[in-house]
């Protein structure tokens, strides 16, 4: 690869006339721009312990009000992109967020794509588009753009979830805004009564149900089910792992982050293929080491990394005698649709 001309080599005078009219010189830039070979990522490697953020949460939880925070949350910040863009990747936003017995966090609504993977604490609700979902360890819960939801806890523990939001790709795309709005009337819930059992979907005199996103939220109880029973019919090497899809036609819950979960076995080892999109790991059960070309990480349980794209990944089951159990949440809807998705063997 040869070395291209650099600001420096050009003379001032040449420089600052460019700059009077808005012109910058290509080249010294280039290589910035279209590495050679694979992206130069500022995403890092990057891990959250749970245990070491709680105590900080809780803290939060103290010193501010529901009122004066609205969203009380903790952003699990990527230090390769500057803790104050609060992403964890290119187009990952992630949030640990606090609801104490008797809180409330107003509806709104906003254009960015949300979910809620739930850490600790019983007794909380999401109200999504009416639809009242009960929040327990594991679950996953949708709040799709444009979607109503607010929060509000009839517990008496505290209640913590991880957010995952596409926010700082919304964001860059100067398309990112909320509007805030009256408490919802709640209306019966459907998806994950309707769509409890896989290959078929209710049709009602042969209609089908063509909104968005049928289905707001998938209970760990089911979800842990699923990949018990693939564990068990293939004893072989294929990774257990199940996608978050929408039920009636297959595609991704959500247009722009992925989501899916995945069993390691007692002792396993599972070595992913480099793929274009950043990838997040958080343990709901168990516990695992998560290795990403020359960075490691020991995961216990609630904890979460996020590793950038093209990383050789390989995430190991500490435990020879419990299975694990993380949750995944990815840029590959993003990158299918942009014609970007790449996997290198
Ligand atoms: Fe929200």
């Amino acid at each position: 690869m040869s070395e291209l001309g650099t600001l420096e080599d050009l003379p001032l005078d040449y420089r600052q006339a460019l700059s009077a009219q808005n012109l910058v010189p290509l080249w010294p830039s280039l290589r910035a721009v279209l590495p050679l070979g694979q992206p130069g990522p500022r995403t890092r490697a990057t891990m959250w312990s749970y245990k070491s953020l709680r105590p900080l949460l809780m803290q939060a939880g103290e010193l501010t009000p529901i009122e004066k925070a609205e969203r009380r949350v903790l952003v699990l910040a990527n230090p390769g992109h500057g803790l104050e863009k609060m992403q964890a990747s290119s187009s990952m936003y992630l949030g640990m967020q606090l609801l104490l017995p008797g809180e409330w966090a107003p509806p709104h609504r906003h254009t960015p794509n949300a979910v809620r993977m739930i850490v600790e604490g019983t007794g909380a609700y999401t109200t999504v588009n009416g639809e009242k979902c009960p929040m327990q360890r594991g679950d996953l819960i949708l709040t799709p753009t444009g979607l109503w939801h607010e929060h509000g806890h009839d517990g008496d523990e505290a209640v913590v979830w991880l957010d995952v939001l596409d926010l700082p790709l919304v964001y860059y795309m100067e398309a990112s805004y909320a509007v805030e709005g009256e408490k919802q009337d709640v209306i019966p819930r459907r998806g994950d009564r309707e769509y409890l059992r896989g290959g078929v979907v209710p049709s009602p005199v042969f209609t089908r149900d063509t909104s968005a996103y049928p289905m707001l939220r998938y209970p760990w109880v089911d979800v842990r089910a699923a990949l018990e029973a693939l564990a068990a019919d293939r004893p072989g090497s294929d990774a257990v792992q199940v996608a978050y899809v929408n039920p009636e036609d297959g595609s991704s819950c959500q247009n722009i982050l992925g989501f899916s979960a995945l069993m390691l076995r007692p002792g396993e080892t599972l070595a992913l293929p480099a793929r274009s999109p950043a990838m997040v790991f958080h343990v709901i059960e168990g516990g695992a080491l998560v290795s990403a070309d020359d960075t490691a990480f020991t995961l216990a349980e609630a904890d979460t990394c996020c590793v950038p794209g093209f990383a050789r990944v390989t995430l190991k089951n500490r435990s020879t005698t419990e299975p694990a159990f993380i949750f995944i949440a990815d840029e590959s809807p993003l990158h299918r649709k942009l014609g970007l998705y790449e996997v290198r063997a």
